[in-house]
């Protein structure tokens, strides 16, 4: 299964894609997202020491002299191939059979994955601090007392590199889980201290609240690559738990994967779940997010939308008045072009970042 630094099957060179047609577009015309990392002043057209967001592919430069770029546009051979991906893909979607038994206990699919997996199969989230600044605010060590949920933990990878930076000795992260082996992988690591960390199996899409935690108690909840492993079926229900949980004026740090990354693209025949839902190999499942969807998840209107009827009875109202809306405070798509430079291929991938803000 994919993360964000897998490497993935590359796409086949052509003539016309070795060309690069992201030139043309130049920093200042380009959207960017309101991430301090990604401000073009600090054009470092480097990849070494790491830093997002800032390696802006210019007219004059190679493309094959790095390894990576940062807010590259696909270019039009990439996209007749991922149209064309798309289309095989939803003529040969996942028999109906195979559909129940991947849908129906999401979670037995992701025990298996732990056991095949080590702790080690996620990269540490080291860039975190620099995506997310409230990370940085709230493990100095006058923070004073801050509740985290990290939501969809899996081994811990963000969890303990948050702890091991972690300067606040009142922050105490609860790391959860559905996946009962995840939590085990997390409770047997060497930097697990039941002092600052507290992992449980809770399943997201549940109706209850994490254990130990009451309604409006969390003050950051984090969502690194959990809500594209839930159906849409189960958006609204997550939303509404993690909303729940939250404090008012809490905050929601989201990275995901994006619609048209080549992690969807390269998907073959027997994998297609639903428009942009695919089962991987190890029956893990994996949704691809486009910027108008999720900022209408977040804000509760893609949920009003379907519910809004004109013959609304008393009960309708009440039930809509429940539903969710968080501030959209920052919602940016993070486009890479990553380089195998001795192959001379291009790869290019796509993610999701925002903050949402509980009003
Ligand atoms: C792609 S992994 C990401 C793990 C971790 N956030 C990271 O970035 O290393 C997705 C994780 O979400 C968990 N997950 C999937 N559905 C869930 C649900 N309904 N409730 C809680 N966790 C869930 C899986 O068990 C898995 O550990």
């Amino acid at each position: 299964m994919a993360s964000t630094t897998e490497e993935l099957p590359i796409e086949k060179p052509t003539e016309q894609n070795l060309v690069d047609k992201t030139s043309s577009s130049t920093v200042e015309e380009q959207e960017l997202p309101a991430h301090r990392s990604h401000d073009p002043q600090y054009n470092q057209k480097r990849s070494d020491p790491f830093q997002f967001g800032s390696r802006y592919l210019q007219e004059q430069d190679n493309v094959f002299e790095f390894n990576a770029w940062d807010h590259v546009e696909t270019d039009d051979t990439y996209k007749e191939y991922a149209e064309q991906q798309i289309q095989m893909q939803r003529e040969s979607p996942v028999s109906d059979f195979d559909k129940t038994r991947f849908n129906s206990d999401p979670a037995k699919w992701w025990n298996l994955f732990y056991k095949n997996n080590t702790a080690n199969f996620f990269k540490n989230r080291k860039w975190l601090q620099q995506e997310f600044p409230i990370l940085g605010k709230i493990t100095e060590g006058d923070a004073g007392p801050v509740t985290i949920l990290e939501v969809g933990a899996g081994a811990g990878n963000t969890a303990f590199p948050i702890l091991a930076n972690n300067k606040n000795p009142k922050l105490k992260v609860h790391a959860c889980d559905f996946s009962k082996k995840a939590v085990e992988v997390m409770r047997g690591h060497e930097a697990y201290n039941t002092e600052q960390m507290q992992a449980d199996v809770w399943d997201a899409a549940g109706e209850d609240l994490p254990p130990g935690l009451e309604e409006g108690s969390v003050d950051v909840v984090l969502m690194v690559f959990i809500f594209s492993a839930l159906s849409p079926s189960q958006w609204k229900q997550a939303v509404q738990n993690i909303y729940r949980v939250l404090k008012p004026g809490g905050e929601v740090c989201f990275r995901d994967y994006g619609r048209g990354d080549l992690a969807q693209v390269r998907f073959r025949k027997g994998r297609y779940l639903d428009e942009n839902f695919y089962i991987r190999g190890d029956g893990t499942r994996v949704y691809f997010f486009d910027k108008d969807e999720l900022h209408k998840i977040w804000s509760g209107d893609i949920f009003s939308e379907n519910e809004e009827t004109s013959d609304e009875t008393p009960s309708d109202k009440k039930a809509r008045a429940q539903i969710p809306s968080f501030e959209i405070e920052d919602l940016g798509v993070d486009r890479r072009l990553l380089v195998n430079r001795a192959k001379k291929l291009k790869m290019y991938r796509c993610w999701m970042q925002g903050r949402f803000r509980k009003k």
